[in-house]
This record gives C-alpha cells, sequence and structure tokens, in this order.
C-alpha cells in the first residue's frame, strides 16, 4: 500500500485539485484564519484561498459592480453607506474608497462609525472617507452627504429600514442600492427584485437584484481558486474578477 511520506509532503497534483474556502458567520474569526492559511504557505507549497464569510465580500464586490455600471466611480464621486460597520457595509466602503469615490459611512452611532473608518484609513491609507451617525446625515439635508451622493448603498441588518421612501425621494442619487432582502426593506420603496429599476432620476438595486453578480462572482471565484498561481481572493481580488465578468 503506498504510503503519504510527511517528508515529501503533498505531490504537485494534490495541490493542484485542493483549494480552501474560509466562510462562517464569524467575520473577523474567518480573517484570521484566512490571514494564518497565507502565512502557513512557504515555496510551492500553497494552494488557492477564497475568504467569504457569510457572503461578505462577493456581496460587496457585487454592489459596487452594480454602481459602477452606470457611475463612473474611479474618480471624484460621492457615495454613502448606510449600515456601514457591518462585515458587508465595511468592505462597500473600503471598495469604493479605494476606487477614488469620496465615502461616507454611517451607523447609527457615529462613534462604531468612527472606529471603523479608522480601520480603513489603516487598511488602505490615503482614501477619502469620512464616519458620519445616520440622524445627523439624515437631519443635515441638502447641505448633507446624503444629498450630495451619486450613490447610497444600504447595508444595514436583515429587515432594519434605514431610510424612508420620502427621504429616499429627495436625494439625489443616481443608484441607490439595498442589500437587505428581509422586509422591511432597509430603503423603503426598494424591492429585493428591483435590478435598475428608474423611478424618477434614481436607478434601483435590491438584494437579489445585485444577487445574480453575486453568484457569478463566486462561481468564477471557485474556478479561479485552482489556477496554477494559487490565488489569495479577498474583496478587492473578488472585485476585479467580477469586473471581468
Ligand atoms: N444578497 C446577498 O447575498 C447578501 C449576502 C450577505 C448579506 N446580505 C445582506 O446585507 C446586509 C448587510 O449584511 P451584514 O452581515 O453586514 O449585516 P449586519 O452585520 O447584520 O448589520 C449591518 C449593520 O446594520 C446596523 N444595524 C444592526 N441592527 C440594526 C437595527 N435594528 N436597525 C438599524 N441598523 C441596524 C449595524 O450598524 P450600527 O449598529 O453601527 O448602526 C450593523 O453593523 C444584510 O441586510 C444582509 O442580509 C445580503
Amino acid at each position: 500500500m503506498a504510503r503519504c511520506s510527511p517528508a515529501a509532503g503533498p505531490s504537485s497534483a494534490e495541490l493542484a485539485a485542493t483549494a480552501i474556502f474560509v466562510g462562517g458567520s464569524d467575520v473577523a474569526a474567518a480573517e484570521a484564519v484566512f490571514a494564518r492559511v497565507r502565512a502557513t504557505f512557504f515555496g510551492p507549497v500553497r494552494v488557492g484561498v477564497l475568504l467569504d464569510p457569510s457572503g461578505a465580500n462577493t456581496t460587496a464586490a457585487a454592489a459596487v459592480i452594480a454602481a459602477a455600471r452606470h457611475l463612473p466611480c474611479a474618480a471624484g464621486g460621492e457615495g454613502v453607506v448606510l449600515g456601514g460597520t457591518g462585515p458587508v457595509g465595511q468592505r462597500v466602503a473600503r471598495l469604493l474608497a479605494r476606487r477614488g469615490v469620496a465615502v461616507t459611512l454611517v451607523s447609527r452611532d457615529a462613534g462604531r462609525a468612527a472606529a471603523t473608518v479608522a480601520g480603513i484609513r489603516r487598511a488602505v491609507p490615503g482614501v477619502a472617507i469620512e464616519p458620519a451617525g445616520l440622524a445627523e446625515v439624515v437631519a443635515a439635508g441638502a447641505d448633507g452627504a446624503l444629498a450630495r451622493a451619486q450613490l447610497v448603498v444600504a447595508a444595514g441588518a436583515a429587515g432594519a429600514c434605514l431610510l424612508t421612501a420620502e427621504q429616499r425621494r429627495a436625494l439625489a442619487a443616481t443608484v441607490c442600492i439595498d442589500l437587505n432582502a428581509v422586509p422591511p426593506a432597509g430603503i423603503e420603496g426598494i424591492a429585493p427584485t428591483d435590478k435598475a429599476r428608474a423611478d424618477g432620476a434614481a436607478l434601483l438595486y435590491g438584494a437579489l437584484g445585485v444577487g445574480s453578480t453575486k453568484m457569478k462572482i463566486h462561481r468564477a471565484a471557485i474556478a479561479r481558486l485552482f489556477a496554477a498561481d494559487a490565488p489569495a481572493l479577498d474583496a478587492d481580488e473578488l472585485l476585479a474578477l467580477g469586473d471581468t465578468l
């Protein structure tokens, strides 16, 4: 019987047929596992690794791709991410900021928004991103970040309504995306199935409208995992992959 010798290690055929998916619902723990996995590889002993706990990375990448279909996100635009402290919102904010969008990251608690923004600035120095409290942003009206934004993404918890229909209609935003699929909507008046549905000057996306792109990115990521260069796929790499689809 053939025996695997620990000294010999895995064969290149075994490595080529192996990949690691880091999922789960504890995003911080998943990130730690992802980092540990990458640090454990050495020389040619490495395999593809995908980080997508709670679907946060693929969902965030899909939301940014939906927005980019209608907005030249690369430079100069403004975006607001409601529910920006959660796993999905943080990633949407980080991806947009890295693409040159001036982002306002919103939480019900301004201190939590500030702590999240500090983390993003550490991860991606030099990006334009500011924290804000939900109540202040809504109350600021025509002078505030919400009124200036071309893009508003709601990434609040399932079933948490963050903007009323009236507040949404008062926005000048070209694209409004609600990633919450559980009623009531995160932005009242956006249905989960909306996919670039026009309402006045705005184009609306719901969670399922973004979900088909999310699934395409997920499938492409699984295929990419087995490539010879053994990629490590975090949010940025998934967005780049999504751009090619
Ligand atoms: N389409 C998909 O495939 C897909 C995949 C993953 C997630 N999602 C959806 O994307 C959204 C974001 O996911 P997530 O995992 O990042 O969400 P989450 O962590 O559950 O919540 C995001 C943020 O919402 C705020 N929040 C929590 N409870 C709230 C409440 N009762 N009222 C108002 N705000 C509240 C919190 O921010 P503050 O406390 O700082 O305000 C929290 O950080 C969810 O609706 C989720 O269902 C969709």
